[in-house]
Parts: C-alpha cells; structure tokens; sequence
C-alpha cells in the first residue's frame, strides 16, 4: 500500500485562539495560503504550514471595514498621508478603510480617482475603496467612475464646502436614478444645505462666534429633514443609500420607518456620537469638539448605543478627519476645523465596552465587519472569518490595559477627543491577505501592500 501524499504546505496556521463570528465565538483553527483562508477547525485536521502563529489566549476576529474615513491626499498631507492614515488603521485593528472624497482636487472625475488611487496603492498597507464624488456637474461621469473602480459614490447633501457643493434636489435624483441603475449603494451626508446656510448666515450676522452657535446652527431638524428626504428618494428611484454619521436620536423613527416600508437604507453612527456629549466641550475645549454633524447635547448616545444594538443603525465607522490642534483650536468657532481622528481608537474604544459588558464581541464583528462588507458589495470576501474569504484578520488580547493618548497614534492629526479613555483589550496583531501589517502596536506592513477592494470594472 503507498502511503498517502504528503498534505501541501500551507503560508500560515493560526492556531490556539477563539474564533469570533457575530453568533458564535469557538476554539479553532486557521490556514491560510495565498492570502486567503483555506481551512478553519481542529489544529489537526488542517494541512502544514512554513509559519504558526500561536494565539492561546486571544481571541480572533474579522478585519474591521471602516466605510468613513478621510486620508486628506492628495491636497492636505499636513493633516494625513496615506502612509500615516492606513499605519493608524493597522495598529487599530481596521484592515479595509473606504476613503472620502472631499480631497483637492475632489475625486470627482475618472482622472482625479486614478490619481488617487495611484497614492494611495503606493502606500497603503491596508485594503481600500475610493468614493467618487456625486456633484451637479459630473453626473455624467458617474457611470465612468464606476467603471475605473470607484467603491461607492458620495453625497454631499449638507455641505458648505466649496470643492463638495451639495447638488440640488433634481441632481440628486438623477445621480440615485444612476445609482440604481448602477447598482451602487451610495453614502449621503444627510444634512438639510439651505437650513445650514441660513442659520450660518443669521448666526453669523448676529455676531455669533461661540461655539453653541455651531449647533444652533446644525439642529437635529438639518438631519432628520434630510435623513427622510434621502428616504424618500431613494425609495422612488431604487436605490440603495448610506446614511453617514447619524449623530441624534430624532433621526432614529424616520429611519425606522423607512426600513419597515422597505428602502434598501443602512445607517452608520461613530464612536464620537456614541461616547461623548456637549459636555465634553469643558474638557477637550468647547472649539475643539466641532464636527459635522455636531456632537449633540447629553441624551442622544443613550438611544443611538441602542439602535445599533438593535440594528437600527447598521454599520460602526469612524468619520475618521483628522487636522492639526491648531486647526480646531481658533478662537472664532467659524474657523475650526471640524472633525476628529477615529481609525486607529474605534476598536479599542468598543473592546472597551465589552469588557464593561455593555455588548458581546459577536456584537462588535456585526456592526463593524459583517455589516459594513455586506453593504458595501465586500461580504463574504471580507468581513467574515470563513473559507474563502480572505485573511483579513486581527488577534485582540482582552487582557491588554492602558488609556488612550494622542502621541501614541499614528495619525499626523493626532487631536483625538478620547485622550486618557480607558483600554481594556487591544488588537495586537492585524494581517491583510494573510501579511501581518500590525505587531504589538506598531504598523509593520510594507507600504504598497494594500489594494483596491473594487477593480476597474
Ligand atoms: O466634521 C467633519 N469633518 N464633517 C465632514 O463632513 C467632513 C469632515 C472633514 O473632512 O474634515
Ligand atoms: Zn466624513
């Protein structure tokens, strides 16, 4: 009788861990060749491998997808570079990142995504997608956008941005008529433009510089307004739509209502809604807290913690938009920069919350991996540990304590409103495709190494 063939050498074998999946967390095994998973069980029952990797002791998860984030290159590398941007997200544990395109020039043309995607595969070490830009000019070049491999698309429907105007409302519903046809779910800022530049103006004209002004100037009614008009119009048209960043508890029945009447609606809140209030102002300094939408009065995170619980809201990202202290420090609330850094602090801020056990780890793969590759077209690809998927996968130690603290991350735009928050459990180790881009809380990946989730189709 001859023996059997030797079994195939395999890159690596992650043994020893608790392999988490929103319904289930199990000791297993995994094999990985060529960047992908290729086996999950008993140690045994997998093939041999050149590399093991010992996690006694931890527990292993999906990549988080973070479906919010601003590199800022090309135009404000001050603020961000890819570089420091995706080596923030490697420490944090995020393997996949979905970049914004309120860059300069804005990724509004085929031209401009190609630019982009030429810096950002230069040096990224983590996966991405690139949002092209939905303006009232381009609507023609959507469909080509989406052909050179643009993620998603974005809308600006509260903006007073001058590179990202928001359309008016018949360009929106020929881009969501395009979108549908597309078939592309698309991400809406979903804040009311003409209510945000009228009060602006009045509150201005008034001589307001303070910082209430700012959210007198973004009331919820800017959100909720246009959370339903989103709705709405995608309901007529078909498409499938995003609602970013919901920051008020108002929000929450219009977008349950939309769901329950069936609108392909998923909803994302970030960690600054969900742990921090107008509060905090006395803290961080009551500047430094701008970004849009606001962070509101105390009483909302309660309610939203609660939807994405329940699932109202679908998706954890981070809106991650970092700037220079200085940047958000200016005396006239008008001239700060709003925003915050969020990629590298968003998971170790939710382990935190596990160990408190205010949600399961099952819960925090859910809105932070299963959910965001399940929108985004990526699912079962990525945002789940499976066979086949690939091996996007990050080790967190529940033990690992420490507090968060600015100089430690690596984002250039540093000003994170969590500083001092308490860590209990941390990703120590993240691998893309199977490469370990993140040791012990230090970026390791080899600039390049990551690519774009959507080829040109
Ligand atoms: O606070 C914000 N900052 N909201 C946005 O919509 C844009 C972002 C940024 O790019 O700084
Ligand atoms: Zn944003």
């Amino acid at each position: 009788m001859t023996p059997p063939p030797p079994a195939r050498l395999v890159d690596l074998v992650i043994t020893g861990g608790l392999v988490v999946a929103p319904e289930t967390t199990v000791p297993a095994a995994i094999a990985v060749d060529q960047g992908r998973i290729v086996a999950i069980g008993q140690p045994d029952a997998l093939p041999p491998a050149r590399e093991t990797i010992d996690a006694t002791g931890l527990f292993v998860l999906p990549g988080a997808i973070d479906v919010h984030v601003h590199f800022r290159e090309p135009g404000f590398s001050h603020k961000e570079t890819w570089t420091s941007a995706t080596q923030a997200a490697a420490v944090g544990g995020v393997t996949t990142v979905f970049d914004m395109p309120n860059t300069d020039p804005p990724t509004g043309s085929v031209a401009a995504l190609e630019q982009k995607h030429a810096i950002a595969a230069a040096q990224a070490i983590v996966d991405f997608g690139l949002y092209g830009l939905i303006g009232e000019t381009n609507l023609d070049q959507l469909e080509a956008m989406a052909q050179a491999g643009a993620a998603s698309f974005k809308l600006y429907m509260g903006s007073e941005n001058p590179l990202v105007p928001c359309p008016c409302d018949g360009a929106i519903v020929e881009a969501f008529e395009i979108m549908a046809r597309l078939g592309i779910r698309c991400t809406v800022h979903a804040e009311n433009t003409p209510l945000l530049s009228w009060r602006g103006e009045r509150l201005r004209a008034a001589g307001r510089t303070d910082a209430a002004a700012h959210l007198e100037q973004h009331i919820d009614l800017a959100a909720v307004e246009a959370v339903s008009r989103t709705a709405v119009f995608a309901e007529w048209t078909g498409a499938k739509v995003h609602i970013a960043h919901e920051s008020t508890r108002h929000s929450l029945p219009h977008i349950r209502f939309a769901k329950d009447r069936g609108v392909d609606m998923t909803v994302e809140t970030c960690p600054h809604y969900l742990f921090l209030s107008t509060d905090d102002g006395a803290r961080l300094g009551e500047n430094f807290m701008r970004v849009k939408p606001p962070v509101r009065e105390p009483g909302h995170a309660g309610p939203l913690w609660n939807a994405l619980l329940d699932g109202t809201i679908d998706i954890l990202s981070t809106d991650h938009a970092p700037h220079l202290r200085a940047e958000k420090m200016r005396p006239v609330i008008w001239d700060c920069a709003p925003g915050f850094p969020g990629v590298e602090t968003s998971m170790v801020l939710m382990l935190a919350e596990v160990s408190r056990g205010c949600l399961t780890l099952g819960q925090y793969v859910r809105m932070a991996c299963e959910a965001p590759a399940k929108a985004f077209g990526l699912y079962p690809r990525k945002g789940v540990l499976a066979v086949g998927a690939d091996a996007d996968i990050v080790l967190v130690d529940m033990e690992k304590t420490g507090r968060v603290a600015a100089d430690g991350l690596h984002s250039i735009g540093n000003a994170t409103p969590f500083e001092s928050f308490e860590i209990r459990g941390r990703p120590v180790r993240t691998l893309v495709r199977g490469a370990t881009v993140a040791l012990d809380g230090r970026p390791v990946g080899t600039p390049g190494w990551g690519r774009a989730v959507t080829a040109p189709r």
